[in-house]
Parts: C-alpha cells; structure tokens; sequence
C-alpha cells in the first residue's frame, strides 16, 4: 500500500483522475471499477475535462460501478445509475451499453449479484478499482463485519450510512433504501490496482484506523492492506490522524512511478 497526501481535495481529485487518463491511455480498453459519492464527482468532473481538453477517450472503457441500492428504479434522481449519468457517462464518450451498475430492482437479487460478477469475469476482470470510504470504514457498501472473503451480494446498510448517505435523498433519512447490492470486499481485492480516495477532516479517525490499524472485518478499507497493488489518496484534511505522514510523503518524492505527478 502507498499514501499519497495532497494539499486539498481538489489536487487530490486532480491527481486520481490523472492516475486513470494515464492508465486508459496505456489500456485503452481499461476495465475501470467505479464508486459514487460526494468525493468522486471532483474525480469525474476532471475526467470530462480531460476527455473535453486532451481528447482522453473512453471510447473502449468498460466500467462496473461497485454498488446499487435495492429498490429505486435506474431513472430514480439518487439512484446510483443516475449519478453516474450525470457526473460521467453524458460527459465523455464512453458508451452506454459497456457501463455496468449491479440491477437493483432484479426479481431475483442473488441471480444478479451472481450475474454481475460473472460479466466482470467476462471482462477479464477490473484493472483499477476506484474507491470512496463511509463513515464507518466501508469500502463499497460492505458495512463492518462484511467477509474479508465476500462476492457481490445484498447487504443491509447502517444507521451511519444511511445518515451519510441522507443528503442526496433532500436530507431525509426516511426516503434512503436500506438494502443495496455491492461487490463484496473479496471482489474488490481481486481487482488488479485499488486507488482510494479520501477527503475532508470527518474521514481522518477512519482512514487512519484503515491504513495503520489492524486488519479487522471491522473496518472493511482495512482488507486493502492486503492488495498488492493499493494507493491510497488523502488530502491534507484526511490525512491528519495519519502517524506515517513523513514517510509517505518521502516514498512520493523518490518513487519514479510518480514523477509526472510530483
Ligand atoms: C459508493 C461507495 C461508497 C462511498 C463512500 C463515501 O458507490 O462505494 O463506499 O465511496 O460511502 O461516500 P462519500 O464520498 O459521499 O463520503
């Protein structure tokens, strides 16, 4: 695993999408594992402009969004589907039908979830997982005490994903679903490079206990821990109860694979 501190949430942003620009440009076919939230959409915003300005093209992309929830049809304003319309998809020139969201609205639920995760494997597999953590240390939607070994599955939320998650549902805790679909913590550690990003002070205490704490299902980001090929991206914010800070930042300063990042 590598920590990457940034000045602010903007750099950090800027950063990640340049990690992806690089790697569609080297794979242009790049299977890319994509997250929702308040974090990312800086991500995907410098991703369009990079597609508007540089010509980065997704053209070949294929992409499988970590989760959906259970019961809001694709066209519902704060389903997952709909989000990524939004922040991507109608902003650069990826094509509909290579985009894949678990279905939540699947009669069968456990036949989707098996059907997901066989796609991915159709695929080949994802290149680059990108990630977001809650509040309480999930990665996907694999609240505490998700199997560190888990497929993509139906998962109950918690009461403090659900109070995250409130505000794009008007603030109204009453109208978030509290079952969604998400690739399991197995899953994502398949996948051949994670990159989390984490911004704002609120995400210090969990990120900390995720890179430098135990490896617990208690913390699911903590399983990242053990993929071979992790970054982590934190700005300053996030990096505060960070005990390594020094060292990280010496890695990024003498690592070549970040030089044109430096
Ligand atoms: C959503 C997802 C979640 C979020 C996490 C952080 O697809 O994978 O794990 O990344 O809940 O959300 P924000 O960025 O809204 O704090």
């Amino acid at each position: 695993m590598e920590v990457i501190i940034r000045d602010d949430a903007g750099q950090a942003a800027q950063l990640v999408a340049r990690l992806i620009a690089r790697e569609i440009r080297v794979k242009p076919d790049l299977v890319l594992g994509l997250a929702t939230g308040r974090t990312m959409e800086q991500v995907y915003s410098r991703l369009a402009t990079l597609h508007r300005e540089t010509g980065l093209s997704f053209a070949r992309v294929r992409t499988f969004n970590l989760d959906e929830y259970i019961g809001l049809p694709v066209d519902h304003p704060s389903s997952y589907r709909r989000y990524m319309n939004e922040h991507l998809f109608s902003k650069v020139d990826i094509r509909l039908e290579n985009t894949h969201l678990p279905n939540g609205m699947a009669a069968d639920l456990n036949a989707e979830c098996a059907a997901y995760e066989r796609r991915m494997r159709e695929w080949g597999g994802i290149d680059l997982q990108l990630l977001g953590i809650g509040s309480d240390g999930h990665i996907g939607f694999n609240e505490p005490l998700s199997a560190l070994q888990s497929r993509t599955r139906e998962k109950a939320l918690t009461p403090s994903t659900l109070r995250q998650n409130a505000a794009m549902f008007g603030g109204d805790l009453a109208k978030v679903p509290r079952r969604a679909i998400t690739m399991g913590v197995g899953t994502i550690l398949e996948s051949r490079r994670c990159v989390m990003l984490v911004t704002g002070e609120s995400k210090s205490g969990i990120v900390a206990q995720a890179v430098e704490g135990p490896i617990t299902a208690m913390v699911s980001a903590s399983a990242l821990q053990l993929h071979p090929h992790c970054t982590v991206i934190v700005d300053e914010a996030a990096a505060d109860g960070l005990k390594g800070k020094d060292y990280y930042r010496w890695i990024f300063a003498n690592e070549p694979e970040w030089a044109e990042f430096r």
